[in-house]
């Protein structure tokens, strides 16, 4: 491999300028070049781009987003989309390419990959945590903390209105994200679409337990971490359909994009350098339509192709650890 590109695609996540410092440092080691293309996929269409030196990723690691900017790619969903970005790679001489995303981007990789000639590589980066193949995606870690901070402020205020909050997480169709909060803030109850599926006939399944805490534990304040699209209309409706149901009011707090942003933690630079580095070394010594994950604290290659399976549970230890406490 003489030259590689890289870009981050798909929603930013805390760690993705340490992922890109780490391909750009383990590439100039094996004396490989790196074009960087901005705003995902868009810039293999729009020619965005620009020459990685070690230089340009010194003092990102500790940064949030990413510096080759992130987007969704519509040119990627026409016909001809991928076709066309092959021909991009093919034109800036790129033997290889790395995607640090998460498994929609990897399925746009997947497409790109049917007409090029290069090898092609995943780093998964993402705060939802929804990818197979790897423990923990890039961003996970720092959207846990920056969505605990929140949470135990909410706790502050509701504790001294005795009120009912409830705190949308994000996660797509993903329960990771609201169920650790939950778990870690130490919420009375906690929804997520792996294991409620709620609807305006079976809110009793939720209500009872609020209504068992008012009256025998006398709570002051009662927080349900809700994840994003557990409830038709949202979290906000599911807000108005409880304080009509119970006779007090329940606020809903979304806290939304404030996720994906901060300085990433300790955890997450250190899985975004490991998995970084990995890919490249993966890329010279062959692999292709491969993803660079961790498993068990070891890096490994996982098929591009079935990081979407989802056949990744949230832990059941913690699902049977939060029924319960909901239940008590
Ligand atoms: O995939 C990351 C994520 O933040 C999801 O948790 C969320 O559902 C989605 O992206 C939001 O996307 P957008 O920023 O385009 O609204």
């Amino acid at each position: 491999i003489k030259r590689l590109g890289v870009l981050t695609s798909g929603g930013d996540a805390p760690g993705m300028n340490a992922a890109i410092r780490a391909v750009v440092l383990m590439a100039n080691a094996h004396n490989i070049d790196v074009v960087g293309f901005r705003h995902g996929f868009n810039g293999l269409f729009e020619d965005d781009c620009q020459t990685l030196l070690p230089q340009h990723v010194q003092h990102i690691i500790q940064h949030g987003g990413t510096l080759l900017k992130s987007a969704r790619c519509k040119a990627l969903q026409l016909p001809g989309g991928p076709a066309q970005a092959a021909d991009a790679l093919h034109r800036h001489q790129l033997d290889a390419l790395v995607i640090i995303g998460g498994d929609g981007s990897f399925r746009g990789a997947l497409a790109i990959a049917e007409h090029y000639r290069g090898q092609i590589i995943g780093v998964p980066g993402t705060i939802d945590n929804d990818v197979d193949g790897t423990d923990y995606t890039i961003g996970f870690a720092t959207a846990i903390d920056t969505a605990l901070d929140a949470i135990d402020k909410i706790r502050d205020t509701a504790d001294a209105f005795e009120r009912i909050f409830l705190v949308e997480l994000m996660g797509r169709h993903s329960g990771y994200i609201a169920l650790s909060a939950g778990i870690a803030a130490g919420a009375e109850q906690i929804i997520c679409p792996e294991f409620v599926q709620l609807t305006a006939d079976n809110l009793k399944t939720v209500l009872s337990p609020i209504r068992h805490a008012q009256l025998l534990r006398g709570k002051s304040s009662y927080i349900m971490v809700v994840a994003e699209n557990s409830y038709p209309g949202g979290t906000t409706a599911l807000a108005q359909a409880l304080s009509d149901e119970l006779g007090v009011e329940c606020r809903a707090c979304i806290l939304g994009h404030i996720q994906r942003g901060g300085s990433p933690v300790g955890a997450d630079r250190i899985l975004a350098t490991k998995l970084g580095a990995f890919a490249v070394e993966q890329l010279v010594a062959g692999a292709h339509l491969m993803m660079a994950g961790e498993l068990n604290q070891q890096a490994v290659l996982y098929p591009l192709d079935k990081t979407g399976d989802r056949a990744k549970q949230i832990d059941p230890y913690l699902v049977r650890w939060q029924q319960l406490i909901a239940s008590d």
